[in-house]
């Protein structure tokens, strides 16, 4: 079997279903279900005793290591962590104790279980840590994407907090020997995914008849995958990548933040066709993320020549299928907006800390 940390998360739900759809494998999910944890994600696996969810936090020593003992994983796949830049500018703190304290813990934890296994057991096991490119800081229009020899330079507090995980990593693969792998991926579109960022929040927004917020001038470019490519890379990465390595992960899929907004639009507008008018009659510019990171890109050569890893979808098949899916999960979206999530918005869109101030607007 093989464990995952955050597997109720966006990214982590998609690859335990994508797993489960083509292994026998068990997989053991650790998840605190913070805000962005929902169980619904997985309800198809309910009754699947392949699937074995542990409520627990990942700084929980006791925990993890009794679950190692008991469950003897090959691999673990380590997914859980805060994800979203905009609140690690609101709330850094969150994103030190689960990015940095939690993976240390994790580690901590791992390479005990590691030491304590037979040479072929030892041989054989995996932690597979999940980064992102946002460690290598923003690049110039000109600039060459980001290949795994890229210098770090993270800009906002998420990204510190992944790209000292990455160290922590590394270092324990280079003093203990610990059988490490760290995967860097672009940003990730798809089902289960929460509507605090880009896709998801335009795609709701758009059909409550709400405000599409564009970050100032909405020039700023990201590189897109479609999350079930991103699995398949991880499954690829944890099957033959070569130990202490690092590979980089994406679409070559670069677009800019309104041509994503229009795009999104157009599709709603040729799907679900409002009575007059297109859905870009929504989109408000307002103000700029602070530190907003101008371009990503990801250089994805070297998995692709070395482990024969290439994505399935463009862009344009990746967000029909997007919005597609969202069309006909009203229930799953309208489960998330609620509680919590109208806290956020009401705090980061109007810069009050209650829902009262008019969330109709957003
Ligand atoms: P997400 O925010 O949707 O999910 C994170 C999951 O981790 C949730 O289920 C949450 O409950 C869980 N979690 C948070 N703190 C925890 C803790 N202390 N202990 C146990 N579980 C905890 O995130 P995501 O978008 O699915 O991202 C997953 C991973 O992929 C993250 O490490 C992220 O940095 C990385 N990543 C994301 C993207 C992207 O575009 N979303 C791109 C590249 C890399
Ligand atoms: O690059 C990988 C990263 O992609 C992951 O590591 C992060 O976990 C993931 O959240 C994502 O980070 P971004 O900040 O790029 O994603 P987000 O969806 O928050 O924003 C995408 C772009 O859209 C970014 O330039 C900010 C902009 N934006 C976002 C929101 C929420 C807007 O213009 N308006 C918005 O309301």
């Amino acid at each position: 079997m093989i464990l995952v940390s955050g597997g109720a998360g966006f990214i982590g739900a998609n690859f335990i279903l994508d797993w489960l759809a083509q292994s026998e494998e068990t997989i053991l999910n650790v998840d605190k279900l913070t805000y962005a944890g929902n169980l619904n994600n997985l309800a198809s696996l309910k009754n699947d005793r392949r699937h074995i969810f542990v409520h627990a936090d990942i700084g929980d020593s006791d925990t993890l290591t009794r679950l190692l003992k008991q469950h003897q994983p090959r691999a673990i796949v380590h997914f859980a962590a805060e994800s979203h830049v905009d609140r690690s500018i609101h709330g850094p703190a969150a994103f030190i104790a689960t990015n940095i304290n939690g993976t240390f813990n994790l580690l901590e934890c791992a390479r005990h279980y590691w030491q304590s296994l037979d040479a072929d057991a030892k041989a054989a096991f995996r932690f597979l840590h999940i980064s992102t490119d946002e460690v290598f800081g923003s690049l110039g229009a000109a600039d060459a994407p980001f290949t795994e020899a890229t210098a770090y330079a993270p800009n906002s507090p998420y990204s510190a907090s992944k790209a000292a995980s990455d160290h922590l990593v590394r270092a324990y693969h280079h003093t203990y020997g610990l059988p490490t792998l760290t995967t860097h991926c672009s940003n990730n579109y798809g089902p289960y995914h929460f509507p605090e960022k880009l896709i998801p929040l335009i795609i709701s927004n758009a059909r409550a008849g709400k405000n599409l917020p564009i970050y100032g001038d909405g020039s700023q470019v990201r590189d897109w995958l479609y999350v079930s490519d991103h699995c398949s890379a991880i499954r690829r990465v944890l099957e033959a990548g070569c130990v202490g390595e690092t590979y980089n992960i994406g679409g070559w899929n670069e677009k800019t933040n309104l041509s994503v907004v229009h795009t999104i639009c157009d599709l709603l507008d040729e799907l679900q066709a409002k009575p007059e008018g297109s859905y870009r009659a929504q989109i408000r510019h307002v103000d700029d993320r602070p530190g907003h990171d101008k371009r990503y890109a990801i250089d994805a050569r070297k998995i692709e020549r070395e482990l024969g890893w290439k994505p399935s979808e463009s862009f344009e098949t990746g967000l029909r299928k997007t919005v597609q899916w969202y069309l006909q999960n009203d229930a799953w979206t309208a489960q998330v907006l609620s509680g919590e999530y109208q806290q956020w918005l009401a705090q980061h869109y109007h810069g009050s800390d209650t829902s009262a101030t008019n969330p109709d607007l957003l």
